[in-house]
């Protein structure tokens, strides 16, 4: 087929691939950039940027906020035509600094999850000169509805996009543990219902909301059958990691190249909500009930039930991030297991074109 380009508010992207945000140092400035640099989107995480600072224990907002804005500079500087974008999670503390540093930098586009970001066009209308689109990732039609009619009656904003993430995703998932092991939801359907929900919005207010498909999409043909069912684009974030661009450490990706089809596991995850990631010794440890040291200095994550977890997520991520599996563990999709190279950006967004123009 042909190659549709993916438009999200004022932004056309060539090539209608978002690298989806990695929180916790896996998709920075490096990997956005290389992405952007190849006509796809690329997206810089927020989560945990400020824990790779050397002050990041003692202030973290301010860390957090330095990082971001050094690596939104340092894409730009890599890939100034490109489109980049980063990723906030509703439930991360620093939610309200990471969205107003974004729009003081005019990012192309927020992508926000992991919650719903019931009042993002009000940190938008601060910055009454940004270009900045405003993405929701959901995971069902019916937060998509929630969405649109919040922002359209509080903020007249109607949405810039939704990314609709399917039960396949890696990191952390917005459904119940029940409902992923019994395979309840499948992305098509999700896909459908958002589509469902969007069109009547488009057509009454006269704009385009791309609809954008995430979660196990792994090559061009799979891009191909969704752009066929009426989504603008796809997001896609396992594949990335085993790039050379990739932000984390060469253990981190190694270890998917190492995963076989049963280590890709389901875990509970200390933040209350399920994610999909790769066994290894630390995740087996916690499961014998055998709690880690628990020291999180960052309290980065809104919730009270942090301090009953049996270990810091955002430490354990912080090490896979740099090396250290032994102390830590790495999120990956579904697919993860399928793949057996690291290859360049260039590579993999040429496989996935090459693919996607032959289905
Ligand atoms: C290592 C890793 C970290 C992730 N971190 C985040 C994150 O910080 N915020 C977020 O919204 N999604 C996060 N995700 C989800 C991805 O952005 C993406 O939507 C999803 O993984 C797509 O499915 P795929 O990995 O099968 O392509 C993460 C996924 C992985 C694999």
């Amino acid at each position: 087929m042909n190659i549709p380009a993916l438009k999200i508010g004022e932004h056309t992207a060539r090539i209608p691939i978002i690298q989806g945000g990695m929180g916790v140092g896996v998709s920075l400035h490096r990997l956005a950039s290389a992405v952007a640099k190849e006509g796809g989107i690329g997206v810089i995480a927020t989560a945990g940027i400020g824990m790779l600072e050397p002050d990041g224990a003692q202030h973290y907002f301010k860390a957090s906020s330095r990082a971001l804005k050094r690596e939104i500079h340092l894409a730009r500087k890599l890939a100034p035509q490109g489109i980049i974008g980063v990723n906030i999670m509703v439930s991360t503390n620093d939610y309200k600094v990471m969205a107003n540093v974004s729009l003081k930098e005019n990012i192309d586009i927020i992508f926000s999850g992991a919650g719903l970001p019931l009042t993002l066009p009000k940190f938008k209308s601060y910055y009454p000169d940004s270009r900045t689109a405003l993405v929701t990732i959901v995971s069902s039609g019916r937060a998509a509805n929630l969405i649109s009619k919040r922002w359209i009656k509080h903020y007249n904003y109607i949405p810039d996009g939704f990314v609709v993430e399917g039960p396949l995703a890696g990191g952390h998932l917005g459904f119940k543990m029940e409902d992923l092991v019994n395979n309840r939801f499948k992305l098509e359907d999700l896909v459908k219902e958002v589509l469902e929900v969007v069109r009547p919005l488009e057509e009454k207010y006269g704009k385009k909301i791309p609809v954008i498909a995430a979660g196990g999409i792994y090559t061009g043909y799979d891009i191909a059958k969704f752009l066929k069912m009426g989504a603008s684009g796809v997001q896609m974030a396992t594949r990335f990691v085993a790039t050379h661009e990739c932000d984390a450490s060469i253990e981190f990706k190694m270890s998917y190249i190492k995963a076989k089809k049963e280590d890709i596991v389901l875990i509970e995850s200390p933040l209350g909500m399920p994610g999909r990631a790769i066994n290894n010794e630390f995740l087996e440890s916690v499961k014998r009930g055998e709690k880690k040291p628990f020291k999180c200095v960052y309290h980065y994550i809104k919730d009270a039930r942090i301090e009953k977890a049996p270990y810091c997520i955002a430490l354990a991520l912080t090490n896979a991030q740099k090396g250290n599996l032994k102390d830590g563990f790495t999120f990956a999709g579904y697919n993860a297991w399928r793949i057996d190279r690291i290859v360049s950006v260039k590579e993999l967004m040429k496989e996935l074109t090459d693919e996607l123009k032959k289905a």
